[in-house]
């Protein structure tokens, strides 16, 4: 736990043990179908982030029974119950309160072989980073409550945040990486310091490489930009070293706060090709070589644009 790896693990035996995870939070989109799909997804996540495989789980609901329909809870639970059908895990209960905002998710547990757990304080010198999903989820969802979102923008967000990390977490578990978590809340840029801190490493990520989802640029730069993600770019800026040309609104687009991101993968560079190319067989998202790790220096993050 000590490294803020994505989920607990607690040893069974000698070769495996239980993973265990639990995240929720309020609705960041109106469906309430896709609402269940994403916090589903977004919990699921994390058990594949450090290369478990997620069994079961019990669903936390917060719900204002008083005021608003309870067909629309029983619509965001089918969202969370199919996601999870689809990832194989069965829901086998859970707990509900009455709360005048909604709020859904789960506790997610899984196993994983002791030999096979990705932690994300093992990457290595001169390993490439490679991210599975683009960024800006966080703006899009900001523009979309602005109704300022473009229709194909939002079906882009949507389609990120309620795709299931299952594929990829089956490629880093057939070709060895060194480390790997997931892209949530702390943005690119703080789950990257995470990794290099607990590696005792500093990155090298080079701005023209990094993918986002279309529109994201032009909304950051009319400043929708989430209140999380400025936070983010405040909390871990004394930890990098941006190019001099970078623009404020690009700081904040690598610091955006994701909903149920993709993983970011720390791989030697003897394995990174094949990795890229396996991640990249019939995938929804491209995944993208950003960088690499470099010995560890004073800032963490150097951010390049070449
Ligand atoms: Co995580
Ligand atoms: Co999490
Ligand atoms: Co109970």
């Amino acid at each position: 736990f000590e490294h803020f790896d994505d989920c607990a693990i607690y040893r069974l035996n000698d070769t495996q043990s239980i993973i265990q995870t639990v995240d929720f939070f309020t609705p960041i989109v109106d469906d309430p179908y896709t609402f269940g799909q994403i916090a589903a997804a977004n919990a699921l996540s994390d058990i594949y982030a450090m290369g478990g495989m997620p069994i079961f789980a019990l669903n936390i609901v917060a719900f204002p029974t008083d005021k608003l329909d309870l067909d629309i809870l029983s619509i965001i639970l089918k969202g969370g119950e199919d996601k999870c059908t689809e990832a194989n895990v069965k829901i086998l209960g859970g707990h509900s309160i009455k709360d005048d905002v909604p709020k859904y998710g789960l506790a997610v547990t899984g196993i994983i072989d002791n030999e096979k757990i990705i932690k994300n304080n093992n990457a290595k010198l001169n390993d490439d980073l490679i991210l599975t999903k683009p960024l800006g989820t966080g703006i899009i969802t900001t523009a979309i409550k602005k109704d300022i979102a473009k229709k194909a923008t939002i079906k882009m967000a949507i389609d990120v945040m309620t795709s299931l990390n299952n594929i990829a977490a089956e490629k880093i578990n057939s070709i060895k990486v060194n480390a790997c978590t997931d892209i949530t809340g702390y943005g690119l840029v703080g789950h990257l310091h995470e990794i290099c801190k607990s590696s005792n490493l500093s990155a090298k990520i080079n701005y023209k490489k990094i993918p986002f989802i279309d529109q994201v640029e032009s909304l950051a730069i009319n400043d929708i930009i989430p209140g999380g993600s400025k936070n983010n770019l405040a909390f871990f800026n004394e930890n990098i070293s941006f190019y001099k040309e970078i623009r404020n609104h690009q700081k904040l687009m690598l610091s955006d706060a994701q909903t149920s991101g993709g993983l970011l993968i720390s791989v030697s560079k003897n394995n990174s090709k094949k990795l890229l190319k396996e991640l990249n067989k019939n995938s929804e998202f491209k995944s993208s070589l950003i960088g690499e790790l470099v010995s560890k220096k004073e800032k963490t993050i150097f951010v390049i644009n070449e």
